[in-house]
């Protein structure tokens, strides 16, 4: 077996986004984003942790980028909030919010972390929810475009990698999370293809942006992504689970790297009356705004199998608990593929199929579809855990899932594919998109629990000493 040294500069650290670390919702002249808003309402319905406070890394960051460096990361994935920076989401920049990721930056560069920056991870400014519906409303491209030329421009010297727009699939499958949508449009499902041509329009003018102004800078969406399985080998299956590729993935690809929408998907689209409006220039710009690297969110793969033609639409269920099983539903699409249980795969806590393979398996399928660069921006398993007596976090189920897939990537990169960087989801705990702070990912322990912000003490759990050691041996030692 072919089994070569991991490339020199290939770099490791890990990822986070800013309204999940940050907290200080309101410090400083922010104003509020629409993630204050959803998890607010998660707060009041479900009793997961607001973000007003989240892993108070606001406060942290140097103490958090102390820990980073003792854990020898030479990257950190992180994105900059909106509504910091321009609180109201346009007009007057905020100093003391600019001032912050001045820092924030400058602290990395100090300790020889290697910023990788994402414009945009689910945190629109309340503002323009309120004037205009936010990414419902065509206007936020512009506004978009202010915003990220404002900060490529500060940072172009600074900041070598960017990525766009945080998971755009993802918010087409769970919009009401990601994005603010009034419930009175919410059963409207074409307007969740029509965020995600607006999001692709703002991808495109960033990635744009990036090559205009950003010295050798390299530009990418970052996306979540999940090979589909076809259930059973009878090729109905085996066609549900190319459909639901295409819809999937092929849809987000073949724009990031063609500047087209994949035909079989949007032609299915049509005739769901669900296909976004395109207006002229559209597809140019797409054309225009090239990616240079494909960033990928890693966690599970998917098992689709065939849909008859009556069944109802439906979009991707939650596990709102973190009880096995307690999954609410599948993603139907009608006449074209629906989602199911891999009953190969062991799952999370919260329904996650566990499957390293995947993770090769998409590596090889993308690089040589594609021929880009790939970096790993997310890729972990939430779990409960546990503060012990001994004032210690044994994650050794971490550290098992974790140690498979830097397997599963070295294996595709063997195998020729090129792999920039390996972020995993995430340097310290924090605020879960949808199952509040009990829901763990970091290698840093933040101590506190969805009631009690107590005061956000870092611990270090034995990832941390695990991930130390692998990047030490630049992933030779994995034990
Ligand atoms: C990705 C997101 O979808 O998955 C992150 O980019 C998120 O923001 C992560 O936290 C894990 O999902 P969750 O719902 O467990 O927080």
């Amino acid at each position: 077996m072919i089994n070569t040294k991991y490339p020199e500069g290939f770099l490791w650290g890990a990822a986070t986004s800013a309204y999940q670390v940050e907290g200080a919702a309101l410090t400083n002249g922010k104003k509020a984003s629409q993630q204050d808003i959803i998890n607010q309402e998660n707060y009041e319905t479900r009793g997961f942790a607001t973000a007003d406070i989240a892993s108070d890394h606001y406060h942290h960051f140097r103490e958090d980028i102390a820990l980073m460096k003792e854990m020898g990361f030479t990257t950190y994935r992180f994105s900059i909030a909106w509504s910091r920076v321009f609180p109201e989401g346009v007009g007057p920049v905020n100093e003391e919010g600019i001032q912050f990721y001045r820092d924030l930056i400058d602290e990395l560069l100090k300790n020889g972390i290697e910023p990788i920056v994402t414009l945009y991870h689910y945190d629109l400014p309340w503002a323009l929810v309120r004037k205009y519906n936010g990414w419902l409303n065509r206007e936020v491209v512009a506004d978009f475009e202010y915003y990220a030329s404002y900060i490529i421009e500060e940072f172009k010297n600074k900041v070598k990698y960017w990525t766009t727009i945080n998971e755009q699939s993802i918010i087409v499958q769970f919009w009401t999370q990601k994005c603010f949508i009034p419930k009175t449009l919410q059963s409207n499902n074409q307007l969740r293809y029509q965020i995600n041509h607006h999001m692709n329009l703002a991808h495109a003018i960033a990635c744009k942006l990036v090559h205009e102004k950003v010295p050798n800078g390299l530009v990418g969406a970052a996306i979540g992504y999940a090979p589909v399985y076809p259930l059973t080998s009878k090729p109905e299956d085996v066609m549900a689970a190319q459909n639901a590729h295409d819809l999937h993935n092929g849809y987000y690809l073949d724009i990031y790297f063609k500047g087209i929408y994949t035909k079989s998907a949007m032609i299915y689209l049509e005739s769901k009356g669900l296909a976004p409006k395109i207006e002229p220039g559209d597809m140019e710009l797409m054309k225009e705004g090239y990616s240079d690297f494909l960033a990928l969110n890693y966690y599970a793969s998917e098992c689709a199998k065939a849909c008859p033609e009556e069944e109802e639409l439906r979009f991707a269920g939650v596990n709102w608990t973190g009880v096995k099983g307690a999954m609410d539903g599948h993603e139907r699409q009608p006449g074209f593929f629906q989602m199911c249980t891999n009953p190969n795969l062991d799952t999370t806590d919260w329904d996650w199929a566990i499957d390293p393979t995947g993770l090769e398996y998409i590596f090889r399928d993308i690089y040589m579809r594609y021929n880009k660069p790939l970096i790993i921006t997310e890729n972990g398993l939430g779990a409960f855990d546990q503060l012990t007596e001994d004032g210690r976090i044994h994650d050794d189920y971490r550290i098992n899932y974790l140690r498979e897939h830097i397997k599963a990537m070295k294996k595709a990169m063997d195998f020729g594919v090129e792999v920039i960087a390996y972020c995993p989801w995430s340097a310290m705990d924090l605020l879960s998109t949808s199952n509040g702070v009990k829901k763990r990912y970091g290698f840093i322990y933040v101590d506190r629990t969805d009631d009690d912000a107590k005061e956000c003490k870092r611990l270090k759990k034995d990832s941390f000493y695990w991930y130390q050691k692998v990047i030490e041996s630049n992933g030779m030692d994995l034990d």
